[in-house]
C-alpha cells in the first residue's frame, strides 16, 4: 500500500525496483527475525527443561546417606587406629546372594595389607564397603573406633585416599586435577609431581595450568599422577584396588616403590594384580567367594604346604 501511494509520480521500472528491493528486504529482514526468536525461544525452552530435570532428580533422588549416619567424628580422626571389619554380609542387591561372607579382619595403624585371590572373589567389594559404596547387610566396620554407620559417607570418604583402576581425571587443568580442593601450594604439587617422576615431563608440556586434555600422558604415567594427587591429601588411609594392572613393570615398580616410602606411617590396603607388588607387605589376605581363606605375612605364607598363597604365588611363575 505505501509503496501503491506514490504510483503516480514514479515510473513503473523504478517502482518495480522499489518495491522488490524493499519488500524482499523486510522479508528477509522479518524472516531472519523471526527465525533468530525461534532459536532463542527453543535454547530457552531447551533450558528450562534441563534446569526443571535438575530440579526433579535433586528432588526426586532419596539421599544416599541412611537415618543415623549424622555423627560428625572427632576433628583428627582417623588419624590413628585401625581398621576392623566385624562380620561383615554384603549384597549388591537386598535379597541376592552374598558376595561378602562373614568377614572379620583388623588391619593395624600404619600396616600394609594386601589382597589377592582369584577374579570375583570379592577383593573389590571389600574396599567398597570401606568406601561405603556398597552396604553392608550385617556387622559393621570400625575405623579408629569410629563405627562407620554412624558417620555420613562424605566425611568418610574424604578422609581416605583411594586409587581406582583407572585413573580418573576432571575437565579443567592439570593443577585443578592434582588438587581439586586448592588445598596445596604450588612447592608441594610440584614436590609430588617430581617424587613420580612426571615433574620434567609436566613442565616440558606447559607446566601445571594446561588443559588435562592436552597433557597426552600414558595409562602408566596417569597412574603415577593419580599417586601424585594421593601424595598431596596426606590421608592416613591409603585404598588401591589393582591400581597397577594397566602399567607397564617399570612403572609398577615405581608406584609399589613410591607406595611404600611416601606412606610409610600410614595405613595401605591394596588389592593386588601381581603378588610381586604386595609381597613385601606386612600381611596378605587371600580371598575366596566372598571369605577370607588365608591371612598372614606373605613371608610365612609361602613357606606354608598347600597354603593359597603359596599355591598363587608358584601359579604367578615365581
Ligand atoms: N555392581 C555389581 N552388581 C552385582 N554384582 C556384582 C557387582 N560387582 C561385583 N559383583 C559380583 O560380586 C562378586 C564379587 O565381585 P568383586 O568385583 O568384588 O570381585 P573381585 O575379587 O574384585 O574380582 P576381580 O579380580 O575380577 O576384580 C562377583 O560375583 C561379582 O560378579
Ligand atoms: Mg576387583
Amino acid at each position: 500500500m505505501f509503496i501503491r501511494g506514490y504510483n503516480s509520480i514514479i515510473s513503473m521500472d523504478a517502482l518495480y525496483k522499489i518495491d522488490s528491493d524493499l519488500s524482499s528486504e523486510r522479508v528477509e529482514d522479518g524472516f531472519q527475525a523471526l527465525w533468530t526468536k525461534r532459536e532463542a525461544w527453543t535454547t530457552l525452552e531447551t533450558s528450562l527443561g534441563a534446569v526443571a530435570r535438575c530440579k526433579n532428580f535433586e528432588a526426586s533422588t532419596p539421599s544416599e546417606d541412611q537415618p543415623g549416619e549424622d555423627e560428625e567424628p572427632p576433628q583428627l580422626w582417623p588419624q590413628s587406629g585401625a581398621i576392623t571389619f566385624h562380620d561383615i554380609t554384603a549384597s549388591y542387591t537386598g535379597d541376592g546372594e552374598n558376595v561378602l561372607g562373614g568377614i572379620t579382619l583388623s588391619v593395624a595403624a600404619g600396616e600394609k595389607m594386601g589382597i589377592c585371590g582369584c577374579s570375583g572373589s570379592g577383593k573389590s567389594s571389600l574396599l567398597l564397603t570401606l568406601l561405603r559404596l556398597l552396604d553392608t547387610s550385617s556387622g559393621f566396620i570400625e575405623i579408629a573406633g569410629v563405627d562407620l554407620a554412624t558417620v555420613p559417607r562424605q566425611t568418610i570418604r574424604s578422609q581416605l585416599t583411594a586409587l581406582p583402576q583407572e585413573a580418573i581425571t576432571v575437565p579443567g587443568s592439570l593443577r585443578k586435577n592434582l588438587d581439586p580442593l586448592n588445598m596445596s601450594s604450588e612447592t608441594a604439587m610440584c614436590a609430588a609431581l617430581k617424587g613420580v617422576g612426571l615433574l620434567t615431563l609436566i613442565d616440558e608440556r606447559g607446566g601445571l595450568d594446561v588443559p588435562m586434555g592436552e597433557v597426552s600422558l600414558s595409562q602408566g604415567q596417569m597412574q603415577l599422577f593419580a599417586v601424585a594427587r594421593a601424595l598431596l591429601r596426606k590421608s592416613k588411609v591409603l585404598v588401591l584396588d589393582e591400581v597397577s594392572a594397566s602399567v607397564d613393570a617399570q612403572s609398577e615398580e615405581l608406584m609399589t616403590r613410591l607406595i611404600s616410602s611416601e606412606f610409610r606411617d600410614g595405613m595401605v590396603i591394596a588389592v593386588a594384580h601381581r603378588l610381586s607388588t604386595i609381597v613385601s607387605f606386612d600381611r596378605v589376605v587371600v580371598m575366596d567367594k566372598g571369605q577370607i581363606v588365608e591371612v598372614g605375612p606373605p613371608q610365612e605364607l609361602l613357606q606354608k604346604d598347600g597354603g593359597w598363597f603359596r599355591e598363587m604365588w608358584s601359579r604367578e611363575g615365581h
